[in-house]
């Protein structure tokens, strides 16, 4: 059996009834699953809310995947945002048009008929969604893919399955609360990291799962002892990294930015000698694919 779209996207029942229908359909009927999702507006308490989780604010170019009648898109704008709305029903972007111009944003609020899994949401720095979570795991790809490091995507209701979202609201009126996830920066593979200019040189390996990653850090030279990394010491918040490592009798506590195939930033060294802030830099020698 085939999901027709169209017939999903016109029923409007409420947010509880979209699940328990999905649910009714089964595993089977998703064999040829085209995601998707009905309109049911975002109460529009939780639209502020979307907004203050992900902080909002002029600056910000906002894009919402299913924008439905342009509620959070108009409020976006109010918020003196870009933002721009992507909607498969022809009749809620007309809807939406009318209404920004209603409520006087329709030079920052922008609305364009189309399919949201098509959508260039390259230029965004904060995605809003409040579709199926089946939809939220389907667009995940993409969202890893072609959002900034550091972009915001802030979800009414649904999670992405195993990715751990940084935030999760419970004062929303929705019973899910409001989830966020920032985007991370590609940090997975070898790197060749050296502090102060070379005066120490290491391999540092670095897993990653989404926005948790683990560190290691290993010898260079033949007869010197790399120190070891600080389990759970490691962090990535967008292109943000920090962990810590400790020597015999030294230690240190590294912060950084990833910026695609380097990694720069400081490092706290605390020894004998007492404590100085150094210099620290890594260069990408091998990819590892994250997750
Ligand atoms: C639950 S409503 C949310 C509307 C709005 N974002 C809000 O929170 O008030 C989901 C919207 O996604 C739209 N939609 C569903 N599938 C879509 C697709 N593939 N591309 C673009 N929009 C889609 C539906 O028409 C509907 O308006």
């Amino acid at each position: 059996m085939r999901t027709d779209r169209k017939h999903l996207v016109r029923r409007a029942p409420s947010a509880c009834a979209i699940v328990v229908a999905a649910a009714a359909l089964g595993v089977s009927a998703y064999a040829d699953y085209e995601p998707t999702a009905p309109f049911v507006p975002t109460v529009e308490e939780d639209v502020e809310l979307m907004l203050d989780v992900a902080e909002v604010r002029p600056e910000d170019y906002v894009i919402d995947l299913g924008s439905g009648d342009g509620r959070i898109v108009i409020a976006a704008a109010r918020r003196g945002a870009r933002a721009h709305g992507v909607e498969i029903e022809p009749d809620l972007v007309e809807l939406s048009r009318r209404n920004a111009r209603e409520a006087g944003v329709e030079d920052r609020a922008t609305f364009v008929e189309g399919d949201l899994f098509e959508a260039d949401i390259s230029e965004a720095s904060v995605v809003t969604l409040y579709l199926f979570p089946e939809v939220n795991i389907a667009l995940r790809p993409k969202l890893l893919a072609e959002l900034a490091p550091g972009t915001r995507v802030v979800s009414n209701s649904f999670d992405m399955g195993d990715w751990r979202p940084d935030v999760h609201d419970m004062s929303a009126r929705s019973s899910g609360g409001i989830l966020m996830w920032i985007i991370p920066a590609r940090a997975a593979g070898e790197w060749r990291l050296e502090i102060d200019g070379g005066a120490e040189t290491y391999v540092l390996s670095i897993d990653q799962r989404y926005q948790e990653i683990d560190v290691r850090l290993d010898s260079l030279a033949v007869g010197t002892e790399a120190p070891v990394a600080e389990r759970g010491s490691a962090s990535l918040r967008g292109d943000r990294i920090a962990f810590r490592a400790a020597a015999a009798k030294r230690t240190y506590a590294f912060s950084g930015t990833v910026d695609g195939d380097v990694i720069g930033g400081v490092v706290d060294v605390r020894d004998s000698k007492g404590e100085r802030r150094l210099r620290w830099r890594a260069v990408s020698t091998e990819r590892r694919a994250a997750n």
